[in-house]
């Protein structure tokens, strides 16, 4: 089970005492081996957090990464190597705040393939708006993402997948149970049979992601994970959240 945080433009080194709480929370609980918990933040955190949490159940992953593969002339830009050496064992491509910004599937495609060849487990986001919703598009929407961003099935390897509605971001809501259920197991499908793919996959959850809808979230169980935004700026709010899922 994956639990991923997402701090998005959020965090200083004295934050991580979140992170250090939660780790805290895990080991007095005694949580069992199969809880992965990944810690996204941003770039100037990676390596003093990896660092600290070293001896920890919790990795550090970085939230994006240049689609270029190689050292030049990319101002402001940070390669999947970088990130790896800096401290990051996981990275977050695809999320739909940075195809706002500009990320467009070939883009994407290739910050797998950077992500990929640097050694990053790749946490691939794609989701629907809520104009897509209301046409009836999600399914077709979400095919066409994956289909576009993962060119080799050797990527499936590393790769965890995060659907994650546009709509359902930082909005406090989420899709209803039985539609949720019905595109996790679609996914699940369309990936078996586009990539010829026997092993499985793992399909996380994100979206508005709580200590109150978790108990619902959990129902479903072809999810095999989350990723949390908002409420894993907040220990309290992220401890809760594995409370209620674990009860
Ligand atoms: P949210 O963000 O939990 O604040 O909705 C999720 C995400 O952006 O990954």
């Amino acid at each position: 089970m994956f639990f991923v945080a997402n701090w998005k433009m959020f965090g200083r080194p004295s934050y991580y005492k979140i992170l250090e709480k939660i780790n805290r929370y895990i080991v007095r609980h005694k949580k069992n081996k199969s809880l992965n918990i990944v810690a996204c933040v941003p770039n100037t955190l990676i390596t003093l957090y990896s660092n600290k949490l070293k001896k920890t159940l919790i990795k550090v992953g970085a939230q994006n990464c240049s689609e270029f593969q190689n050292d030049g002339p990319y101002t402001g830009s940070v390669s999947g190597k970088m990130i790896k050496d800096a401290g990051a064992k996981y990275v977050i491509i695809g999320h739909s705040e940075s195809r706002e910004q500009g990320d467009t599937d070939k883009i994407i495609k290739n910050k797998i393939e950077s992500a990929f060849k640097a050694g990053l487990q790749i946490i691939f986001c794609f989701g629907e708006t809520l104009s897509e919703k209301n046409k009836k598009k999600t399914k077709q929407i979400i095919r066409n993402q994956i289909r576009k961003a993962i060119t080799n099935k050797k990527f499936l390897k590393k790769i965890l997948f995060a659907y994650e509605p546009v709509w359902s971001i930082g909005s406090n809501k989420i899709p209803k149970i039985t539609e949720l259920n019905y595109i996790i197991r679609d996914i699940k499908k369309f990936v078996k049979y586009t990539y010829k793919n026997n092993k499985k996959i793992k399909v996380l959850y994100g979206g508005s992601v709580n200590s109150l809808n978790i108990e619902k979230l959990k129902l479903i169980n072809q999810i095999d994970g989350y990723l949390v935004g908002g409420a894993s700026q907040s220990s309290k709010k992220f401890i809760d959240i594995l409370k209620n899922y674990y009860k």
